[in-house]
């Protein structure tokens, strides 16, 4: 089920079977030569709607609206980037995660996209449970982050697509699952080096300084959109099975 093709009477219907909410969180961000500038919203949603609509279950599983701009200052030196700041970022997850308990949303799900917005997304959790604390609220609302990439089997099925040049931005991984998800939208590029450079991760002009085309380690001529049905399909039927078991996890109130 998708939250934004429902209506607000099918959704307090929803309320009374599952008080589960996915919601994909990505960011909007420079993805090398070849990559989708949402590259990292477009996987967690295009993962999230396949198992919506395909996997064994899936119509039991409410998708919310997507949520596609992250922390992303040090790609701001690449255009087409966008970025919010760790403060903003979390206000605003904040105020998702308050509205959707406000219906009695208890289980709230967020599968992300980029690994830059890791650190950010804890850190509202921890601000919207002090929150909780801090008012004496009865338990409440429970909160899980998972990157897409780590759901059940899809790091070694990566592994194995892409033994050498995954890297760790603009992957073959994340462009494969665009590529399907896609198709219209496949684009390709003489890469130079093949492999691109890894280092640190600092500012904006650091990062264009240190990665010309914006690659970090990766190779994503080995990309399909054949590759990434494999990885959707996977992942999709995983997250199924997840959003299940956090829908009904007895202890997930614990702060
Ligand atoms: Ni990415």
């Amino acid at each position: 089920m998708l939250l934004a093709l429902s209506t607000w009477p099918e959704i307090e219907g929803q309320l009374k079977k599952s008080k589960a909410v996915v919601i994909p969180i990505g960011s909007n961000e420079q993805h090398g030569p070849t990559g989708l500038l949402g590259t990292d919203w477009l996987c967690p949603e295009i993962i999230a709607c396949f198992a919506e609509a395909n996997a064994p279950g899936g119509k039991d599983m409410l998708v919310g609206p997507t949520f596609n701009v992250g922390m992303a200052q040090h790609h701001l030196g690449f255009p087409g980037s966008i970025s919010l700041r760790p403060s903003t970022m979390i206000a605003a997850i904040r105020d998702w995660t308050v509205s959707l308990a406000a219906h009695g949303f208890e289980r709230i799900y967020f599968l992300n996209g980029h690994g830059g917005n890791v650190a950010t997304i804890e850190a509202a959790f921890s601000e919207i449970y002090s929150e909780a604390s801090w008012q004496g609220r009865p338990r409440g609302y429970s909160m899980k982050l998972r990157n897409w990439w780590e759901l059940k089997g899809v790091m070694s099925l990566c592994n194995s697509l892409f033994p050498t040049g995954h890297g760790s931005h603009a992957t073959p991984s994340e462009i494969a699952v665009t590529q399907f998800g896609y198709p219209d939208a496949i684009k390709s590029a003489n890469y130079a080096p093949r492999i691109a450079p890894t280092g640190p991760i600092r500012e904006a002009a650091d990062f264009r300084a240190r990665y010309a085309d914006g690659r970090m380690g990766s190779d994503p001529s080995q990309a399909t959109p054949e590759k990434g049905e494999q990885i959707v399909r996977l992942a999709a039927a995983a997250l199924v099975e997840e959003v299940a078991a956090f829908a009904v996890e007895p202890d997930s109130f614990a702060i």
